[in-house]
């Protein structure tokens, strides 16, 4: 039985939905921090099965224990986490309390009731500003902001894990910049989400809830001026934690990202080529902690996961505005160009 926890998020829901598709035991465990109940009717309704969920706290070590104790957890898929890297600096204690507090009480119950598998949510951002482009998992760990601190610190847990003994065997998912929504276009939820990620930007200036899209400087050291990021479709993401799970096997950091830079302008223009819909945009500032250039390289993934992305930049952008449109039950008129 695997326990997947952050089950109702962006990304959890869209991994639940694949490991009900494939007929994996699988209980989702979330507290709504950044979701909503009716992600689940909307996880049943896709996936065709009713899927068992418990609502509590990862920091609540009583429920963690009752889980392990009544269901014989095998792997866990650890996603549950504060994510908003702005907020993460002016909110240093409730991100360790979540991310890092929240992540000892997992491996406590998992050494306890004997599990020793897991596939864990980390993140680029442990790399920070000092490394170059394609970033390789060897690179030095040297997180600019406190989000990154708290998954380095659970990396560096896991890594200690290993050397106990019975081991914990782990996987640490490095994502990039993930992006797109799952076919149907019913997960899309952009209310409920804090994110400010550049793809939930664009959706917002588009349905006209933004009135145009800041670009966060334009006198970067990069052809257009514009940062460039890896970005990687939640399809391909899913696939990677899948893989994962299949081969976990000691205790392995991997990047799950598309191998390639786009810029800032370049993911622009390439919206509103598929779309046929110009994006206002304005030259803002550059925002504090924004790197220059960022994108992985995805050699390991394909060596000890097997894994290659097979969605593109144009899928990512078409998926977007179609989960926009779709999830929305009375989308905004938009502009043709
Ligand atoms: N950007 C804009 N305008 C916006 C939003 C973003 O110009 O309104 C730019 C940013 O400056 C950046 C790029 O678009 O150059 C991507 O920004 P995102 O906020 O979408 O993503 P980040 O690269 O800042 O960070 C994301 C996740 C982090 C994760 C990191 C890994 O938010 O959680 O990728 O590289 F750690």
């Amino acid at each position: 039985m695997i326990l997947l926890t952050g089950a109702t998020g962006y990304i959890g829901s869209h991994i639940w939905i694949e490991l009900l598709r494939k007929s994996a035991p699988v209980i989702g465990l979330d507290n709504f921090s950044n979701s909503s109940r009716e992600r689940l009717n909307v996880i049943a309704g896709i996936s065709g099965i009713s899927p068992t969920f418990i609502e509590g706290d990862i920091r609540d070590i009583y429920l963690l224990e009752q889980i392990f104790s009544r269901h014989q957890i095998t792997e866990v898929i650890h996603l549950a986490a504060l994510k908003d890297v702005k907020e993460s600096e002016f909110n240093q204690a409730n991100y360790y309390d979540v991310n890092v507090y929240g992540f000892e009480q997992i491996i406590l119950a998992m050494r306890k009731y004997g599990c020793h598998k897991i596939i864990f949510s980390s993140s680029a951002a442990i790399y920070g500003d000092a490394v170059i482009s394609p970033i390789n998992e060897e690179s030095i760990a040297s997180p600019s902001n406190y989000y990154g601190k708290t998954k380095l610190q659970c990396e560096q847990m896991l890594a200690e894990e290993f050397c106990k003994f019975p081991a914990i065997h782990s996987v640490s998912l490095r994502y990039f910049n993930v992006a797109g929504w799952h076919s149907s276009g019913l997960l899309f939820n952009l209310a409920s989400s804090i994110s400010h990620s550049l793809f939930t930007e664009i959706q917002k200036v588009l349905m006209g809830n933004l009135p145009s899209l800041p670009i966060f400087g334009n006198d970067w050291k990069t052809p257009d001026g514009t940062c460039i990021r890896d970005y990687l479709h939640i399809s391909d993401l899913v696939a990677g934690h899948i893989n994962a799970i299949k081969l976990v096997s000691g205790c392995a950091e991997i990047n799950l990202g598309s191998g390639r830079g786009y810029s800032v302008r370049e993911v622009i223009s390439e919206y509103e080529r598929v779309t046929g819909l110009q994006i206002a945009t304005v030259i803002a500032g550059r925002r504090h902690g924004d790197v220059e250039t960022s994108f992985a390289d995805t050699t390991r993934a394909e060596k000890l996961i097997d894994w290659r992305p097979l969605k593109t930049l144009s899928d990512m952008c078409a998926d977007s505005y179609r989960a926009s449109l779709l999830g929305l039950t009375n989308p905004v008129p938009l502009v043709e160009k």
